[in-house]
């Protein structure tokens, strides 16, 4: 069984798994127009957002070695702004992903908090590479995945039909002995 360095404190924020307590503000960002509108998914509604978070738990409890998503606190104020996936794949290769609220962006949260998750996919999970799916017209994710070192490796072309339209997709990466050499 994987051994998570949780809880994990940076600067500003605080890492934690996920509680049933956090429904509230996990439905708060899911239910966003602006947090979905490059997501595959429409804003959820109450009880989906509580099968998410459950389906979240589970995995955590039950196959942490397949990926965890990552509660991010506020240290400051105690309160969920965010929270960061890791789900790892074969070949030793994990993909990351975060959502934060909008009350809560444009403070440097999801690259502060990519950044220790990072850290946790190259340290305790042992990965060879970290990716990062995104639609092309994603501006901030882009900005985060760039913040964090990691490398621009594929501009797919409507590559993908979602919400009624073709979307492109990019990708990012970065290898384990990048991070390391602080990249
Ligand atoms: C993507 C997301 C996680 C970023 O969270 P955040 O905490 O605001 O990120 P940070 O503050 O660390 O960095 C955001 C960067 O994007 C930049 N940015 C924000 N909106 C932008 C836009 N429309 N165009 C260009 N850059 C933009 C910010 O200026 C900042 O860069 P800077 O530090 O160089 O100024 C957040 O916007 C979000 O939750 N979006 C909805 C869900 C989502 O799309 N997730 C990604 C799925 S792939």
């Amino acid at each position: 069984m994987i051994e998570l360095p949780l809880p994990l404190t940076t600067g500003r924020l605080r890492l934690r798994h996920l509680v049933p307590g956090d429904l509230a503000a996990m439905h708060a960002m899911e239910s966003s127009e602006d947090v979905t509108r490059w997501l595959y998914f429409e804003p959820r509604t109450e009880e989906e957002a509580r099968a998410a978070l459950d389906r979240r738990i589970a995995r955590a409890r039950d196959a942490p070695e397949t990926g965890v998503t990552f509660a991010v606190e506020e240290s400051a104020t105690g309160a969920l702004v965010g929270h960061v996936s890791l789900t790892v794949e074969p070949h030793r290769q994990g993909e990351i992903g975060f959502i934060f609220h909008p009350d809560h962006q444009g403070r440097g949260y999801a690259t502060e908090a990519g950044r220790a998750v990072l850290g946790i996919a190259f340290g305790a999970y042992g990965l060879h590479r970290v990716f990062g799916r995104l639609e092309a017209r994603n501006a901030a994710s882009a900005r985060v995945l760039e913040k964090l070192g990691m490398r621009r490796e594929a501009h797919l072309v409507e590559n993908e039909w979602v919400k009624g339209e073709w979307q492109s997709e990019l990708v990012y990466a970065l290898l384990a002995r990048e991070w390391r050499s602080g990249v």
